[in-house]
């Protein structure tokens, strides 16, 4: 997995740009403010690069596609799995040969309706970790949200499943998916909290057993 700090200069914003498929630049152009504009195409560029590098294409022949609920796949390749993530400024991407998988960061940011997000959106068992820990609150939520939306991305179901119908369990810093939709999940998913900068968290979800997680930063030449 990559990480990527989107902050570029306007000259490397134009470059990347010239790798993006007509509907990207138009999808960039939908983005009211400009930074978000900028943080779009630098994401998509460097996706289509680390793409190009895992496939062996060149980034402009990359041909992604979407699935029915949205994931988007790699047209040229479909053994290669990918899924990405941005939060303020960080982008979080994933890629593995053969597994499915999903990536989540978020920034640990202030909520004004935090204690209403945890009553919706966490179970039972999963708010006991607040009353152990209630000075965390806020890192505690995001990394319980950033579990269960890089399960949904790595099932690649969106909005099917709800976050309460999802319950993990957080022990020494081992993340076990406990149940899903009310049912024990049989499958072989794992879970990686990522170590990420400062008021950053991430969980990537993916399948398979002994798998080894490489996590890289990617830099930009400002
Ligand atoms: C669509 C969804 C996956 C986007 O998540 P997000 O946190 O807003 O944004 P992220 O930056 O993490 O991910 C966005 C990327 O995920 C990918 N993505 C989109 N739909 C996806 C899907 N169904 N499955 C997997 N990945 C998907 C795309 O690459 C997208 O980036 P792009 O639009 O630039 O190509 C999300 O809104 C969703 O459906 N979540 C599930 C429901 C939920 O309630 N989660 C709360 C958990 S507590």
């Amino acid at each position: 997995m990559w990480t990527l700090n989107l902050n570029a200069s306007l000259a490397q914003v134009e470059r990347m740009r010239s790798v993006l498929s007509p509907e990207e630049i138009k999808r960039a152009s939908y983005f009211k403010f400009e930074h978000l504009q900028h943080n779009y195409i630098v994401s998509r560029a460097s996706l289509r690069l680390l793409l190009s590098v895992y496939s062996n294409v060149g980034p402009e022949e990359i041909h992604l596609r979407l699935h029915r609920k949205g994931k988007p796949y790699l047209l040229n390749d479909s053994s290669l799995h990918f899924n990405i993530s941005d939060s303020n400024g960080i982008c979080a991407y994933a890629f593995s040969r053969d597994a499915e998988l999903g990536i989540d960061i978020e920034k640990i940011r202030d909520l004004p309706d935090i204690d209403q997000l945890i009553e919706k959106n966490l179970t039972t068992k999963e708010k006991k970790y607040f009353q152990k820990d209630p000075g965390n609150k806020l890192s505690r939520f995001f990394q319980f949200w950033t579990m269960k939306e890089s399960y949904l991305k790595a099932i690649g179901e969106g909005m099917r499943l709800t976050p309460e119908n999802l319950e993990f369990s957080l022990d020494d810093g081992d993340i076990k998916l406990l149940s899903a939709n009310g049912a024990y999940d049989p499958s072989d998913w794992q879970f990686k909290g990522l170590s990420l900068e400062d008021n950053f968290t991430g969980t990537l979800t993916y399948l398979g057993k002994d798998t080894l997680i490489r996590e890289l930063s990617l830099d930009l030449e400002l």
